[in-house]
């Protein structure tokens, strides 16, 4: 995906921009107890996290995100409801090109709603912490492409 080099020069400037946000106050909630990641990931795991929350939890659940998107029952299903990530474990691969294509059927979910390095930042976090309530026999399906 991206060299070592890239990655570190990427690593530093979400540091510098998360500071300023952070002087600012913009991110309400720096070190939010909401979202739950290590305290010790990368940082741009942990901007990944914020900009989840942000931009994508309307739509997708994702526990470490604290976000609640997705439908829970056939009774409180929407148009817009998608893939639900605690259950289902997804790659870096698989989340840019989400945010590239906009879901797998580009249907529904915007494209590009984060982009660059933010959608890098992203699809860390997703790939990192997606997956968490998946039974194992779903993902060797998923896996397998039954
Ligand atoms: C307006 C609702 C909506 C928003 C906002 C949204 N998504 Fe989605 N997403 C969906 C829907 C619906 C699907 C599945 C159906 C499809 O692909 O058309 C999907 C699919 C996905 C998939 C594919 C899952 C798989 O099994 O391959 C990923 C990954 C994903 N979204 C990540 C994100 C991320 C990251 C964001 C925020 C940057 C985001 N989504 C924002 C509705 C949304």
């Amino acid at each position: 995906m991206i060299g070592a080099r890239m990655a570190k020069s990427l690593t530093l400037k979400i540091t510098t921009a998360l500071a300023a946000l952070c002087a600012a106050g913009a991110l309400g909630a720096c070190g939010s107890q909401e979202i739950e990641v290590a305290a010790d990931e990368p940082p741009a795991v942990k901007q990944g996290a914020q900009l989840f929350y942000e931009r994508c939890s309307g739509c997708h659940t994702l526990a470490a995100a604290a976000s609640e998107g997705s439908a829970e029952s056939v009774h409180n299903v929407e148009h817009t409801d998608g893939p639900n990530l605690d259950q289902r474990k997804v790659e870096v691969d698989q989340v840019l090109y989400a945010i590239r294509n906009g879901g797998f059927s580009g249907a529904i979910m915007p494209q590009n709603i984060v982009t660059g390095e933010e959608a890098d930042a992203v699809a860390e976090f997703v790939a990192k912490y997606s997956g968490s309530k998946a039974a194992s026999e779903q993902q060797e399906q998923q896996n397998t492409g039954d």
